[in-house]
């Protein structure tokens, strides 16, 4: 077999199994360890890697958190931006709550991440599966407000 082959075998292995941790996550709310060893049962790989690649990416969650997991860029470009900083300290006293904390009517759970690729239109945060750039305190209000269905 030539080595392209083996390349190309990889890049498909590693795409069914974030596509198979997206689908477990939807399923259990976060990675389980029950999540992770079924995965790791589909795929034929040991419950290590997979949980290796998990804790890689940003997006996969290995605790329960509130309905919306809000991650906030602490990358370069949001630091240098003048965002980060400020907008994590904006979202914390809004929300009462410290990065790795769910507030108490379990909607919002806040984390920090180190970048989002969107470095170009920074400061920027997620929110569950949505992307959300060039963000000042106006916009974080009316998106949070437009969360609680208000
Ligand atoms: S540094 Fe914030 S998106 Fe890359």
């Amino acid at each position: 077999m030539a080595v392209g082959q083996f390349a190309q075998q990889d890049l498909q292995r590693r795409a069914m199994l974030l596509t198979a941790l997206y689908i477990a996550q939807e399923q259990y709310g976060y990675l389980t360890k029950e999540a992770i060893e079924r995965v790791a049962e589909r795929l034929g790989m040991s419950p290590g890697e997979v949980f290796e690649t998990a804790s890689f990416y940003s997006m996969y969650r290995a605790k329960p958190t509130g309905r919306y997991l809000i991650q906030v860029c602490e990358g370069l470009s949001c630091h240098l931006a003048g965002g980060a900083e400020n907008l994590l300290e904006y979202l914390e006293n809004k929300l009462g709550i410290k990065p790795g904390e769910t507030t108490p009517d379990g909607l919002f759970t806040l984390q920090t991440v180190q970048c989002l690729a969107a470095c170009g239109n920074s400061p920027a945060m997620r929110i569950n599966d949505t992307l959300y750039t060039n963000l000042n305190f106006e916009r974080v209000d009316s998106i949070l407000d437009e969360l609680r269905g208000g």
